[in-house]
């Protein structure tokens, strides 16, 4: 008796430095449980060691015995599967559908927004280009438009598409994301990379856009190491129409805010 309970407090202590272990490593509930289990087990198979040995056995007597056993090892493990937590397939689903159905929203109101700003980029395209046919002195070639209909480009309309270039340079750099890095207007970055509300007094919009489909090919001043490490994303020329990079570096462009300290880029090739 004695040595039963001495291999009953080595279990213990076994089974409690286990679930102490797999607790600090994080390991769920039923794996800590799990491990104390196998402690526990394994003190019962030391006290079975020292438990005094059968008779032997034979014939019909043998055959009841060794059935007897199966029978308890079937409802022990039968019953303890039971206890473990059951997995209804039907149920991950719905959970999965739960977490996709926003992304899947976003994503088609994604694309529906990423038609209607390229719809507005397209119009506003042929809005300055018939500023400019206007400005090379072709009023000719003007008349002849208007006489297609209404709608006839005037000085109105530019100014009406340097306001569609502020909002649609604005979607862009929501639709990119770099807000994740970069903070504009007092908004966004996690510090990862410089703020943006005067890069305006450094770079043209031509310059931007270059930074923008080769993020290699300028270095603000100061970010040596995020430069070197690649740290802004070198995908924009994939993911990027070229007119959404020219709204995007235009209306970035405008962005002259000397009070914020947007660090100086450096041209590098
Ligand atoms: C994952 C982070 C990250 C994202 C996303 C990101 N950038 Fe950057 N960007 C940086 C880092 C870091 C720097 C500074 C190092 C360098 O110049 O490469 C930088 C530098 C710049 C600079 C130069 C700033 C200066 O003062 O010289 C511009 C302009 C810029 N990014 C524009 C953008 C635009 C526009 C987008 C979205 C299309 C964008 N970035 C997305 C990390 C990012």
């Amino acid at each position: 008796m004695g040595n039963v309970i001495k291999k009953l407090v080595i279990g213990l202590v076994v089974g409690g430095a286990f679930v102490g272990i797999t607790r600090t490593l994080e390991f769920p509930t039923v794996f800590q449980m799990m491990f104390f289990a196998y402690a526990m087990l394994g003190s019962v198979v030391f006290m079975m060691l020292d438990a005094p040995s059968l008779k032997p056995m034979s014939g019909g007597k043998s055959v009841i015995v060794l059935v007897a056993f199966y029978i308890v090892l079937c409802v022990v493990y039968i019953a303890g599967a039971s206890m473990w937590p059951q997995y209804d397939p039907e149920d991950e689903k719905g959970k999965i559908d739960k977490i996709l159905k926003p992304k899947r929203a976003a994503t088609e109101q994604g694309k529906a927004d990423e038609l209607i700003a390229r719809a507005k980029a397209l119009d506003e395209q042929v809005k300055a280009l018939s500023v400019r046919l206007k400005a090379l002195g072709g009023d000719q070639a003007m008349q002849d438009q208007s006489a297609g209909g209404p709608g006839a480009p005037s000085a109105a309309g530019s100014v009406v598409a340097t306001g569609d270039v502020a909002k649609l340079g604005e979607e862009q750099w929501q639709l990119q994301e770099c807000y994740n890095c970069h903070k504009l207007k007092g908004e966004g970055g996690k510090k990862r990379g410089p703020e943006l509300d005067n890069i305006g007094t450094y770079l043209t919009a031509e310059e931007i856009g270059q930074k923008i489909l080769d993020p290699k090919s300028w270095m603000a001043d100061g970010f040596e190491k995020e430069y070197e490490k690649g740290k802004m994303p070198d995908k924009y020329k994939d993911l990027m129409e070229q007119k959404d990079v020219q709204v995007l570096a235009a209306w970035l462009s405008s962005f002259k805010n000397t009070s914020i300290n947007t660090p100086k880029p450096i041209k590098k090739k």
